[in-house]
């Protein structure tokens, strides 16, 4: 028995499936043809070399990124955290000596960032319960439903593996989800002090912003100055000269030192079977089929 992320996601999925049949008084299989819709528009903004135009405010667009790409997604935070040594040995230095993780996630969205700390903490098996609190930022407030929606299932799956005792658990999540343009400065005073993070993340949400952004780069520049010192911040994007040149920028503006860009060509999900997904997949396998691998690089910055 492990964690895995298609067992995560088709619990979130069927009963946000169900909630929108039940809100709009639609036959499922209606709710996947609008699903399948918002995959297909989604493909296409992602690629249109331009800002994207996402419906993520639609239930059925976050529904497909569920069901397309969000196991992809956790996969390659994942994968960082695996095999980055650098990241790999400061997260576990905290989580043996203070048994709890601080980790800030910009662009969020329905928790990907989460699901790979479950299944990496999973994996460890350090032996002590690790305490992992998520900052959660995004400018959709919406995609808190699937963020809350993720984090009961992964309380249900460490309940079914070790018991209700939580102290047994490999990790105990808990998050706060504030909705929040990371482009606009000015909302930053408004969050008050709650930049004290051991690792900030950005997974997949430079190329979503799209352009070199420089209130993103005052944003950012706040954040760490807020930081500890020696936090780490995490920028894994799609490969690319123009995201690699974005987060260089954001580097060099915010005064953090930057690991060499490392290129994962070939990622590919591990131990997991989409099949899990259960009945979405055997609705719309045919016409569309999750992501199952990737295609990244990424950085690790580090506060001075
Ligand atoms: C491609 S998704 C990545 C989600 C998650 N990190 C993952 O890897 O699966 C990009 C996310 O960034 C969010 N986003 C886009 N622009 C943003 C902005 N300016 N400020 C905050 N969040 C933003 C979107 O709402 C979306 O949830």
């Amino acid at each position: 028995m492990a964690i895995t992320f298609f067992e995560l996601l088709k619990t979130v999925i069927e009963k946000e499936t169900d909630f929108i049949s039940n809100q709009l008084e639609i036959p499922i299989d209606v709710v996947y043809e609008l699903i399948l819709d918002e995959a297909e528009r989604n493909q296409v903004e992602w690629f249109s070399d331009r800002v994207p135009n996402l419906n993520y405010q639609d239930p059925a667009c976050r529904l497909a990124y569920l069901y397309i790409v969000a196991a992809a997604n956790a996969s390659t935070f994942q994968h960082v955290l695996e095999s980055n040594e650098d990241l790999h040995n400061y997260v576990l230095k905290i989580a043996k000596e203070r048994h709890e993780v601080k980790i800030c996630a910009f662009g969020a969205g329905p928790g990907t960032e989460l699901m790979a700390m479950a299944k990496f903490f999973e994996q460890q098996k350090l032996g002590v319960s690790v305490s992992v609190d998520f900052q959660l930022l995004d400018k959709v407030q919406e995609w808190a439903s699937s963020w809350y929606g993720i984090r009961d299932q992964v309380n249900e799956s460490f309940k079914h593996l070790h018991g209700a005792n939580r102290s047994t658990w490999s990790m105990i999540p808990s998050g706060n989800f504030l909705a929040c343009d990371i482009t606009e400065l000015d909302r930053f005073s408004y969050l008050g002090d709650v930049w004290k993070q051991d690792i900030y993340v950005l997974n997949f949400l430079l190329s979503e912003i799209f352009n070199d952004d420089p209130g993103l780069r005052s944003f950012l520049s706040q954040v760490a100055k807020f930081a500890p010192t020696g936090a780490r911040f995490v920028f894994i994007e799609r490969r690319g000269y123009r995201w690699q040149q974005h987060i260089q920028n954001i580097a060099k503006e915010s005064g953090l030192v930057l690991s060499k860009f490392i290129e994962s060509p070939n990622g590919r999900l591990v131990g997991e079977d989409a099949t899990k997904l259960g009945q979405i997949y055997d609705a719309i396998q045919e016409r569309r089929k999750p992501r199952l691998t990737w295609n990244v690089v990424y950085s690790i910055g580090v506060k001075q």
